[in-house]
Formats: structure tokens, sequence, C-alpha cells
């Protein structure tokens, strides 16, 4: 059949569609395909490019192969690492989960590091204790190397092939088909063949992964552009704390790529351009292994006060070369590769120079620890969306509340992944065939893309990178590390009005096959909504938690902010709602808030 003008629309019809083939679409495909439903993961990128392929640290899981632990510790620690913003019943679901399921992997074939007594390596991470309360360093981070998103997602890649999962391969988003509330599929665009696709199913699962694109410098590959948060907020729907990212305080300075904070774990520190080893200022006991949005505000208070290295004083020092080239090379390959690469530097010679860079997205589209979404209409924060799932970073579960601990990612796709597909598989025993669809459904995907296509003449027109990079350099400037009332007003004052110019884009090629200028327009659309409600929500914050700090109100408030943030996006404004968060775990008892130190 030929798509080379039409409009088109070819009709599929599947058990689940999965939207996104990184870890957490992977690992929930894996779960159905096995029980032998007819699953479609719909994908915009080949399966093993998807951003899963980039984490390098490890996964965590109290295993206690190295030093004694205990999933209770862990899922203190991640309490704690949330600064309390985080749901205690999925929290505790997560952390007694996670040893089984590294187990599992290791079954399926993940080419974990090893000790000399054969059993998984793990080294410490940021914020892991090794008691309830304030212990010493665990070693809790299974690990393959610097390379373990990369491993996973591989392994996870492979035993979907072994099972039949179908999968739609540089397919594009572009619209939930929502009828009467209850999701019935997804339309999409095939990228290479210029066409559009109607998938039916009796779930859809958004696995699409963070938003860090809305910033000028992350450690998130282009990819990056917060999809399935887009898709549920023009269904209508909210999102939850997007104004919590995660700057990491280790990307390669100026160009952004990832030094894992595998680096510390190993032995590695940081110093300010007086060669001093400053967090032992900020944090006396865990010092380079506080939590991560400890050191990345140790780090912007020493490029602030004067302290930061090179002609601009913009960055610090990561010190490594005293580990030896011989553990550089076995345990850090990768990071010496990238410093090599991006920085120019011999790290088994030479400091690595870093600067906190936008790492992680905490919010995401709001969901119980089945991954079933919630609508919480009319104040109701148990009501589900019916048919609609999401899961991984593109997902508010909410596990990381204000702060995510490094190596809580890699385990939380791999337990929300398998919880979710657990509980569609109760969904499609109740619903064994696919409901009656609107015969129009598709007409506003194609819409979507007949709005770039089918425009008059681009000559005058303002260019898509052009606003991109606008938009990603208000983020950065006005939403970094430290933020005041009057900056994030500015910002969204700037935002609000780049956001009108979107009217004014035009794409210049206007052909079917293989349009990237019209992927990156449609990205646009979506990197332009998250950075509204991520700068809504910031603004409205009153208060510093996690990764939220502000020089105007630098300390947390419990009394009044210890609640999630719901953004939604109605008549072209930003609308917040609040919920509160869920304190009770499942079995043993809450962890109050209480002073964090590290
Ligand atoms: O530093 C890292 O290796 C990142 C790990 C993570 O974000 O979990």
């Amino acid at each position: 059949m030929s798509y080379l003008s039409t409009d088109q629309v070819e009709h599929h019809f599947h058990d689940v569609v999965i939207v996104g083939a990184g870890g957490a679409g992977l690992r929930c495909a894996l779960q159905l395909a096995e029980e032998g439903y007819r699953v479609a993961v719909v994908t915009k990128v080949l399966p093993t490019r998807s951003h899963t392929v980039a984490a390098q640290g490890g996964m965590n899981a109290a295993l206690g192969n190295v030093t004694s632990d205990h999933w209770h510790w862990h899922m203190y620690d991640t309490i704690k690492g949330s600064d309390y913003l985080g749901d205690q019943d999925a929290i505790e679901y997560m952390c007694r989960a996670a040893p089984q399921l590294v187990k599992e992997l290791e079954h399926q074939g993940v080419p974990f590091s090893r000790l000399e007594n054969g059993k998984i390596y793990q080294r410490p991470f940021g914020g892991q204790s090794r008691e309830l309360g304030e212990g010493g360093q665990a070693s809790r981070t299974c690990a393959a190397a610097d390379r373990t998103g990369h491993a996973i997602l591989h392994t996870m890649y492979q035993q979907n092939l072994k099972v039949g999962t179908h999968f739609y391969e540089e397919f594009f988003a572009l619209d939930l088909i929502m009828e009467d509330g209850v999701c019935q599929g997804v339309m999409a665009w095939d990228i290479a063949q210029g066409a559009y696709h109607l998938f039916q199913a009796k779930a859809v699962i958004l696995a699409t992964g963070g938003a860090g694109r809305i910033f000028q410098t992350t450690t998130n590959a282009h990819i990056c552009t917060g999809d399935g948060g887009a898709l549920t907020l023009d269904a209508g729907l909210s999102v939850e704390d997007m104004e919590f990212f995660q700057f990491h305080p280790t990307g390669i300075a100026h160009v952004g790529p990832l030094i894992t904070e595998a680096v510390r774990g190993e032995g590695g520190y940081l110093i300010n351009a007086e060669g001093e080893r400053f967090m032992e200022r900020y944090a006396p006991t865990a010092k380079d292994l506080a939590s991560r949005d400890v050191v990345s505000r140790a780090i912007a208070i020493e490029i602030k006060e004067g302290r930061g290295c090179g002609s601009n004083k913009d960055y610090v020092l990561l010190k490594v070369d005293h580990l030896g080239a011989e553990l550089i090379l076995e345990k850090l390959p990768n990071i010496h590769e990238l410093a090599l690469r991006f920085a120019g530097v011999d790290c088994t010679q030479e400091p690595i120079p870093v600067q906190p860079t936008t790492h992680y997205t905490m919010g995401g589209v709001p969901t119980n620890r089945f991954g079933e979404v919630i609508d919480s209409k009319d104040g109701n924060h148990d009501l589900v969306v019916s048919g609609l799932y999401a899961i991984g970073e593109g997902a508010c579960v909410s596990v990381h509340g204000a702060n995510r601990l490094g190596g809580n990612s890699l385990l939380e796709i791999i337990v929300f992944g398998r919880a979710c597909g657990n509980q569609v598989i109760e969904h499609l025993k109740q619903q064994p065939y696919h409901p009656q669809i609107d015969a129009n459904c598709w007409q506003d995907g194609v819409a979507r893309v007949n709005r770039w296509l089918k425009q008059k003449d681009a000559s005058e027109s303002i260019k898509i990178s052009a606003l991109r990079a606008d938009m990603q350099k208000v983020m950065q400037t006005y939403f970094s590390v430290y933020r005041t009332h009057a900056m994030m007003s500015e910002g969204v004052q700037k935002l609000e009005a780049l956001a009108q110019q979107m009217s004014n884009l035009k794409i210049t090629d206007r052909n079917r096959i293989f349009n990237s200028e019209l992927i990156e327009a449609l990205e646009l659309e979506n990197l332009m909504d998250l950075a509204r409600v991520t700068a809504a929500g910031a603004l409205a914050r009153q208060e510093s938690r996690g990764a939220h700090a502000r020089d105007d109100y630098p300390e947390r408030d419990d009394t009044h902010w210890l609640k999630h943030t719901l953004a939604s996006i109605k008549d072209d404004s930003v609308t917040l709602q609040y919920k509160p968060v869920r304190m009770q775990p499942m079995t043993v008892a809450s962890f109050p808030p209480k002073k964090r130190v590290y």
C-alpha cells in the first residue's frame, strides 16, 4: 500500500498497546506477552536506543552482598531522599520487591559485575544507610560496570523477541483515543512511511520516559521530550509534581553527559578551585555520597561564592585519578571514555570538570502502585482512568517524591513494569472484547500532523529549533538549582510568550517520508506543554523541598506543602490543584517527616 499523499489510516487490534520501549515498557510487555496476550510496543526509536540504555551506575536492592542490608532500610532511605514527598505505600512495595527482581534479571541474562565469591557486585551510592535511622554507608547498588542500563535494556529486548511481542519501531504517538473517559487506543504516525496508524486496544500503557529536554543542559537524550505527559495533558488529565526536576551533580561541564554517581561510590570526590574537598562542609557524614539534591545545591553555592573552576568559575572538579587506572578501566570504563570524548580529559590522570545538569523528571503522569492512571476528578484521588496506565520515568507513582536516590530509577522501571503488567492482566480478564470505537476517533491525530504538513508558505516563519532553544534557555535560566519568586515569575512570563509563538511556527519540509522536522515540531508541542506546567508548579510552591530549592523560602514547609501538585492545561492556561501524600505504608509504620541531614 502506498501512503505517499493520503490521510488513510491503517487499523490494528491488540490486547495492549505500550507506548515506549525503554526498560519499563519492555518489562511490562514481557509480563503480558508471556501470558499469551497480543502486545504491541509502539516506539519512536529502535528499542535498544531508548534512554534506559544510558543509565550507568546501577539498580538498588537490599541484597546485602557487600554490607548488611534490609529492604526496610532501603525504604527509609528512599523516603528520606524524597524529602518526605514520596508515597510510602508505593515505596514499601518497590523496596520489598527489589531483591527478587534483581535475581530475576540475573536469570534472564543481565551480565551483572561479580564479587570474588560469585555474587552480584554492589557499590555504595548516595543516601544509602546501613540501619534504620542514620547508620553507616550501605552498598546497595547492583551494577554491570557503569553500563547497567545498557545491560538491562538489551536483556529485556531479547526476552521480548523470544515471546513474540509486536514491535512498531519509529512510530510517533499522536493522540490517545478516549471515549467517555475510557482509553481505547492510540493514534500514531509511521515516521519511515509517513502514514497514520490507529492502534485499538483494551489497555494503553504510557512508558515514554522523562522530559529533560525542556532544559538546555541535560544528561537526557534528544528523545526525552515527555511525550506521555503531553498526551495525558491533551486528554484533559493532569500531570503530577513536575516542578521537581533532578539536577545530577556531575554532568560534564558545559555539555551535559552523565558522569555516574558510581565514581563517588568507588571513592572519587569533588573539589573546588581551591582544591578543597568541599562536601565535608555540607554533609559531614555522607560527604560526596549525600543525596543528589544536597550535592547539587552545594556545587551551586561553591560556584555562586566564587570557588568554581575555569575562566568563568562555573564548574567544580571530580577527582578520580587516585583510584588508579586498573579500577577505573574495570569498573568505570564508560566514564573514562565519556570524559575523554566530551571533556578531552584522561581521568586516570586528571580530574573531570563537572556541574549540576538536569537528569531526571521526578513528576509525571499520576498513577497508583499498579500503574493505573489517576484522574483525581472532584477531589477523588483513587479514581482510575479505565484502560490507561503509565510506568517508568514518565509516570509519577510517586516513589521519588521531591528527589530520587541514584539507583532507584532502574529499580522503579522493573518493579512497576511488572506490577502494571499484572494489573493489566486482571483488567483483560474482565475485558474479553474490544469495545466499540468512535468511527471518527482518528481525526484529532490526523489533524495534529496536517497542521504542520498542510500549512501555507513557510518563508517568514520562526524555526522549530530556534523556539526550542529559547524555551530551553528560559527553563535553564529561571528554573535551575536555586529558584526565587522574582526569577520564576519572569521565567513564566517569557515561557508563556514563547508558547504563544507556537501558532506562528512552520516547517519547511513537507515530505511525509522520514520527516525529522515534522517530528521535532510534534516534540516541541509536547515539550512546551511540559515546560509550562513545570514552571507554573514551581512558581506556586513556596518552600524548599528536594530538587525544588528556593532562596526566598529556604526551609521545607510541611504544614502547607506536604502535598503533591497536579497540573493540567484548560482553555490554554495552566491550572493547579493539590493532593495529599500517601503517608501510610502497606505493612509497616509510617516514617513521619523530620529534618534531613547527611
Ligand atoms: O549516576 C548514575 O549512575 C545515575 C544513576 C541514576 O540516575 O539512577
